[in-house]
């Protein structure tokens, strides 16, 4: 992959070699396929496609300076796709199948892992969804779990520099007691009318209120929220935001820090008070927040044209660690073997 410009990478798909798939079908896991395909073959009435039977995983493989190839909390992954996968009644994939299907996936595509020090890593999407048919609503009898990978640069074009952020209060992306706990279509279905608008108006995305009061923070569109007050890490907590695999290991880094580390309610009134702010996931990585704009009350937050410091200390030991370059005491990184 000599030729690819891994330092002028985007965040859109690619192919590669292949993908691993695997079907369950008669109540049981088959075993791992691997295929050359960029196509799904599936009944015109497989659930996913009428009734939002599908969820997904993002998770990253990085290159080291040693050469070696890492993949970070891949377990927690796993985890919440059981999570998704029993939230909307679809059969729940072992953790150590979907570890294979990934490093077998990693593995098999690993020319297109990015260098290390160019800024850009091996995205993999993992993906669950209904293929059997039904007409009623019924959960499927037929599933298919397939992981792909591409080779991806930051989400957010300006990777590592503030961008502006916005609130509008007539949409939601999920409700209080619907999906949004879990990583599944329909919430970015739901988010999409929002996202594009805010892109429109020149905005990285949306910041989410929760949607019974509107009155707390609840997450970006693509990734969970933090913002620092004093010396602590405050980050929302909400009956209907994604739990961050990012944003639980930024909570660890923060109390090594030294930081007080706070999970609550927050009021977007105290969007006044930070000094830095920011969005965490593992295509958002941290994307530092230079403005929230409250479109509502026309009311402008701002925190800076540059990183803050903490946020720029956070940034760096995650990315120390997930690259190998920095100690791993909790056992966070995986080597693709
Ligand atoms: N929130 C939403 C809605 C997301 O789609 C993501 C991305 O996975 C995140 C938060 C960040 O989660 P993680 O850090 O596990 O990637
Ligand atoms: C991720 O960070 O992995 C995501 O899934 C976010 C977005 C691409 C949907």
């Amino acid at each position: 992959m000599e030729n690819l410009d891994w330092k002028n990478l985007g965040f859109g798909y690619a192919d590669t070699n292949c993908n691993v798939r695997c079907y369950y079908r008669d109540g049981k896991w088959g075993e791992l396929e691997v295929s050359e395909s960029n196509e799904i073959t599936m009944h015109m009435a497989a659930t996913c496609l009428h009734y939002g039977q599908e969820a997904f995983e993002g998770l990253k493989a990085y290159r080291g300076k040693d050469g070696k190839i890492r993949v970070f909390r891949i377990e927690e992954n796993a985890r919440r796709m059981q999570a998704s996968a029993r939230g909307i009644l679809m059969p729940e994939l072992p953790v150590e199948k979907f570890k294979e299907a990934v490093f077998k996936a990693i593995k098999l595509n690993q020319e297109y892992v990015p260098p290390f020090g160019s800024g850009a890593t091996l995205y993999i999407r993992p993906l669950l969804i209904g293929v059997g048919p039904q007409i009623g609503v019924k959960p499927a009898t037929e599933y298919l779990f397939v992981v792909f990978v591409m080779p991806v640069g930051p989400y957010f074009k300006e990777g590592f520099k503030p961008t502006d952020y916005v609130i509008y209060r007539e949409y939601d992306r999920a409700a209080p007691l619907g999906t949004g706990t879990i990583k599944v279509g329909g919430n970015y279905a739901a988010s999409l009318k929002a996202g594009v608008r805010a892109h429109n108006e020149g905005y990285s995305a949306v910041l989410y209120l929760d949607a019974r009061e509107k009155k707390y923070l609840d997450e970006c569109g693509p990734a969970n929220f933090f913002g620092i007050k004093g010396n602590s890490y405050v980050t929302p907590k909400s009956e209907s935001i994604l739990p961050s695999i990012t944003n639980k290991s930024l909570r660890q880094l923060a109390q090594d820090m030294g930081m007080t580390v706070e999970e609550r309610r927050i009021p977007v009134e105290e969007l006044a008070d930070f000094s830095e702010a920011g969005a965490c996931g593992t295509a958002a990585v941290i994307s530092p927040v230079r403005s929230v704009y409250d479109a509502d009350k026309d009311i402008r937050y701002t925190y800076g044209d540059e990183p803050g410091e903490v946020s720029q200390k956070l940034y760096n030991k995650l990315i120390n660690i997930q690259c190998g370059c920095e100690n791993d005491p909790y056992g966070w990184v995986s080597i693709v073997e």
